[in-house]
């Protein structure tokens, strides 16, 4: 029984240390409130309060600089149009859909699969610092969403069951454009 104590206190001590990380990483994260301060402000399209929830909640972002914040927002925006894609696909094989909603679903489908490269091929322009050509790749993920979501609208009383993913996918296009924006105007 004795040999259980030295074990009990590690544990203690690896809680409490797990407790100064996170407190540290919450407040650590000025830049991250200041640029989703400044995007907020830029563009009607981007919330304060999801832009700062989501950059947070990426690996390593409080110790990131601004050209650091564009690359994990735009890993972000891959993340989720990568998962949203796959949803889709699951949904896709369940039975009774309408006809139309059907369509839409594939429509979406086709749309998020061709905007898993269009990011990647941001990425990659980000890198060579190629910011318009960026912004366009970024631009046309932010269409796909509106365009995916526009299909249900369309449609007679269909409810799109992706209205939220294709808000999330727009809001964080805005936000990888305005803080590329940010670094090509020197501003970030
Ligand atoms: C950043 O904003 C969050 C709320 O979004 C707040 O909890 C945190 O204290 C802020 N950090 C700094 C350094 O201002
Ligand atoms: C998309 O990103 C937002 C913001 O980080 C997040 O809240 C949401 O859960 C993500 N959705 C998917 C499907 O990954």
């Amino acid at each position: 029984m004795k040999l259980k104590s030295p074990s009990s206190s590690t544990t203690i001590i690896f809680i409490f240390s797990i407790s100064i990380t996170i407190h540290l990483s919450s407040s650590e994260s000025l830049l991250i409130n200041s640029t989703c301060k400044a995007m907020a402000a830029d563009s009607p399209n981007i919330k304060y309060g999801f832009c700062a929830t989501s950059l947070q909640a990426a690996p390593a972002s409080s110790c990131a600089s601004t050209r650091g914040l564009a690359t994990i927002a735009i890993r972000a925006l891959r993340y989720n149009v990568t998962d949203t894609r796959c949803f889709i696909k699951q949904l896709l094989r369940r039975r009774g859909w309408e006809p139309y909603a059907k369509q839409c679903l594939g429509d979406c489908f086709d749309l998020y699969s061709d905007a898993i490269p269009t990011v990647r091929q941001a990425m990659k322009y980000y890198n060579e610092r190629r910011f318009d050509d960026a912004n366009v790749q970024l631009s046309s993920v932010m269409d796909a969403a509106t365009t995916c979501e526009d299909g249900f609208a369309d449609g007679d009383g269909v409810v799109s069951p992706l209205t939220k993913r294709n808000a999330d996918a727009f809001q964080i296009g805005a936000m990888a454009l305005s803080v590329v924006g940010m670094i090509r105007t020197g501003s970030g």
